[in-house]
Order: structure tokens, then C-alpha cells, then sequence
């Protein structure tokens, strides 16, 4: 049953029912086309503030975050761990208690998703996932709009994740699609499939929603029938002292010319940003005319100001 989405913590996609991502999805579309129209600010979160907390860079996030409570009518504070007391050992809890005095919501871009648990906990008001090593669910709703923006719907459609699908893009596709009933085929190196536990989440979601969830180590057999081929990173931030031993697996798992040839061609083309272009993508297919990169990249903007204000107003 759908319960109002005011105060709620989004931490991953599996806490929200198919109705409720779908309102977010729904307001997200009304605040884009009033964006287009010419009205600039909206504001439903006028006198609010966000705190954001970054342990890793962030380009797309910060900035989509910070631009979305602007023209919200409220405003974001862009706090990096490092320059908090948290560098100097004062706890997840206790920085969540204090920030529960000063804003009205966090957003965190953490290294191990259960510290964003433990915020979530001690604070008081709500918190948003802005990345984890386990998820990014911000990032694959937003991808799900996108897709629906494009395709006019999402039930039904194949998306096909090539790479790594141990990592947060890959475990958040998973409960997305599932949940809004995408078949999703994974074409990944043997040892980088999904975590058990997400894909239970997945298949579980999945009894309900009608989604086919295939893996496969074949990028070639992933790609085959499919209306989206989606990458990411081969080492994402955290990963970086498995580099060498990365980049002799991935390779054959590149997005190229020759495994868009596999697919159908109006495939549409994803990455969430930021790309190594020649490593997982070539600049050809990044550029090319299959790429929706830039749009899903735009409505990271649209999607967040829409959460926002459902979670805040
Ligand atoms: N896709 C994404 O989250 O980008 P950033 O790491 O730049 O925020
Ligand atoms: N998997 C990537 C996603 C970046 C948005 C990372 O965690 O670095």
C-alpha cells in the first residue's frame, strides 16, 4: 500500500512501492515541462535547507542537487566529510543529531552504505542516498524517467547492463527495472555478478512486476533484443587498488561500434557519468547518434526536485 512519501528516508529503491516511485515520476515530468515553460523557480520548499555530505567527488549530484533546491525556492549546503568534525572522530550518530537541529533534510554520498543507515537513524529528519557502494538509487530513477521520457512507457521494455554488476549502478538497476517491470540482462565478467542479496530483492520484485532478469559473462548474448545497452565505470570510487587486476577482465565487456552492431539499431545508449572514455565506452558510441547521455544526465535535476518535494513539502 502507498503511504505519503513526506519525511521518508530514500535510502534504495526497494522501500517504495511501484505507486510511489511512479508519483515521483509523474511530478518530476509536470516540473520539467513548467521548467520549459519559463518558470524558472517553483517554490514548494521556500525557507528549507539541505545538507550534503560528500566522502567521494561528485559533479552531477552536487550540482543537480544544489541547482534543484534553488529553484525549489530553499537552499543546499555542500559539506565535504573532510572538513567536518566527522574527520576528527565524532560519530555518524552525532553529526546526524546535530544536523536534525539546523536542516530539514541530508543528502549523503558515502563510501559503505551502512554509515548512511546509521545517519539515517540517529537523525531526526530525512535522509537521501546520494551514492553508496551498495546503491544509487537517485541516479536510476532518474534513469527510469528518462527511459519512460523516450519510450512512452517502462513495462515491458529489455534494458542490458554491460559490466561491472556488482556495483551501486548495477544493484540499483536491478531493483528498478524490476520494480517498474524492465527486463534486465546483465552481460558481466565471471566473479562481477550482482550481490545475492540485491538479486533476491530483484527476482522477489519481479514475481510482481512480470520482469525477466537474465545474467549472462557475455556482453554479445546481453545485448541481443534489447531497447537499452547501459554501462558504467569498470572501477568505481573505492575500488581503486583492484585497477590492474579490472582492467585485464573488462575489456571484452567494452560499449563499441562492434557490440552495438549486436543490437537493434535504435538501441538507446546510457552511462550515469562520469565516463573513461576508451575503457568501458569509445567516444563513438558515447557520441553517437544511439547516445541519450546528456538527457539522462539532465534530468538527474528534474527527478531530485521532485523527490524533494515530496519528501519536504
Ligand atoms: N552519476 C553521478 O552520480 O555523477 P556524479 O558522481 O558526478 O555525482
Ligand atoms: N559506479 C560508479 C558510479 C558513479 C556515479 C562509482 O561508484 O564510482
Amino acid at each position: 500500500m502507498s503511504k505519503s512519501l513526506r519525511n521518508r528516508d530514500f535510502l534504495t529503491l526497494q522501500d517504495f512501492t511501484l505507486d510511489e516511485l511512479w508519483s515521483i515520476l509523474r511530478l518530476a515530468r509536470d516540473l520539467k515541462l513548467r521548467f520549459y515553460s519559463g518558470e524558472r523557480i517553483i517554490p514548494l520548499l521556500r525557507g528549507k535547507t539541505l545538507a550534503m555530505i560528500f566522502q567521494k567527488p561528485s559533479t552531477r549530484t552536487r550540482i543537480s542537487f544544489s541547482v534543484g533546491m534553488y529553484q525549489l525556492g530553499g537552499r543546499a549546503l555542500y559539506l565535504n566529510w573532510n572538513d567536518l568534525q566527522l574527520r576528527r572522530g565524532e560519530t555518524i550518530e552525532d553529526t546526524a543529531r546535530v544536523l536534525s537541529r539546523y536542516v530539514d533534510a541530508i543528502m549523503a554520498r558515502v563510501y559503505a552504505h551502512k554509515d548512511l543507515e546509521d545517519l539515517a537513524a540517529a537523525a531526526t529528519i530525512p535522509v537521501i542516498n546520494g551514492l553508496s557502494d551498495l546503491f544509487h538509487p537517485c541516479q536510476i530513477l532518474s534513469d527510469m524517467f528518462t527511459i519512460w521520457e523516450k519510450k512512452g512507457r517502462l513495462k515491458g521494455l529489455t534494458l542490458s547492463y554491460v559490466g561491472d554488476a556488482a556495483n551501486n549502478i548495477a544493484h540499483s538497476l536491478l531493483i528498478g527495472c524490476s520494480k517498474f517491470g524492465l527486463n534486465i540482462k546483465m552481460g558481466c565478467p565471471k566473479g562481477y555478478e550482482p550481490k545475492k542479496k540485491v538479486l533476491k530483492m530483484a527476482l522477489k520484485n519481479a514475481e510482481v512486476s512480470g520482469s525477466k532478469i537474465e545474467i549472462f559473462n557475455s556482453p554479445v548474448e546481453a545485448v541481443k533484443d534489447t531497447d537499452v545497452i547501459y554501462t558504467d565505470v569498470w572501477v568505481s570510487a573505492g575500488q581503486e587498488a583492484e585497477t590492474e587486476i579490472r582492467m585485464k577482465v573488462f575489456p571484452p565487456f567494452q560499449v563499441n561500434r562492434a557490440l552495438l552492431e549486436k543490437a537493434p539499431s535504435d538501441v538507446m545508449v546510457m552511462h550515469c557519468l562520469p565516463a573513461k572514455r576508451g575503457l568501458e565506452i569509445t567516444d563513438e558510441v558515447i557520441d553517437g547518434p544511439n547516445s541519450i547521455v546528456w538527457d539522462q544526465a539532465e534530468n538527474r535535476l528534474h527527478v531530485q526536485k521532485a523527490l524533494l518535494a515530496l519528501i519536504l513539502q
